[in-house]
């Protein structure tokens, strides 16, 4: 009998949703029951293009537009051999942050479209579930102050939140809407409970292509 693959889970949602508490509780939760899985999260910040993406956020240095656009993506796809690696031995991946991220944030900018945006990522691994983190700004106010990287402002949070509503319409992608207002366990066993569905659902799927 072949493996069953494992299944390509991604969160995403405005800053302070909590996507990085879930996704390292999920991981445990899935180790915890027996199932292999790893999480990743894009940025990733240790590779070359990485430390340019992270030298850009952290306002050390400045990159026109486009230019980091397409270093985001190239970001993704330098790391897909290895996540195709993983899915295919069985390990779920966990990802925090994927291309809606990628395609939200930069069309958030003026003068981007979405399908501008969209085009670099077409073709990468297809999540089987991504899961919103649903908080309205005025909750994430509550949750404190935004950090010192660049995008952390409300005003440009808000532009984000309203392409992510834009990409959450594409049917060809299956979405998932989680309430991130409540406390950390409610949310935990509600994403847990949809990725053990979708890695039962992935099992025996071929791996999907973005936006194809
Ligand atoms: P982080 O705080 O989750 O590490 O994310 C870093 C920032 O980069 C965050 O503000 C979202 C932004 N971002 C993009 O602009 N494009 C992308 O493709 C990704 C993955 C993140």
């Amino acid at each position: 009998m072949t493996c069953r693959r494992g299944a390509l889970i991604v969160l995403e949602g405005v800053d302070k949703a909590g996507k990085t508490t879930q996704c390292n509780k999920l991981v445990q939760a899935l180790q915890d029951s027996g199932q292999k899985a790893e999480m990743m999260k894009f940025p990733e910040r240790t590779t070359k293009i990485g430390q340019l993406i992270n030298s850009y956020l952290e306002n050390k240095s400045n990159l026109e537009d486009h230019t980091v656009h397409l270093l985001f993506s190239a970001n993704r796809w330098e790391l897909m051999p290895l996540m195709k690696e993983k899915l295919e031995q069985g390990i779920s991946l966990v990802v925090d942050r994927y291309a809606f991220s990628g395609v939200a944030f930069t069309s958030a900018k003026p003068g981007f479209s979405l399908d501008w945006c969209m085009n670099p990522d077409k073709g990468l691994p297809k999540p089987d579930l991504v899961m919103f983190l649903q908080l309205s700004p005025s909750e994430a106010a509550q949750r404190g102050q935004f950090g010192t990287e660049r995008y952390e402002t409300t005003v440009f949070q808000k532009a984000v939140q309203q392409k992510f509503e834009l990409l959450m319409k594409d049917s060809s992608v299956k979405w998932q809407v989680i309430d991130a207002a409540r406390n950390i366990e409610d949310v935990h066993a509600d994403i847990k409970n949809h990725s053990v569905d979708a890695i039962k659902a992935a099992e025996n799927e071929p791996i999907g292509e973005l936006w194809k």
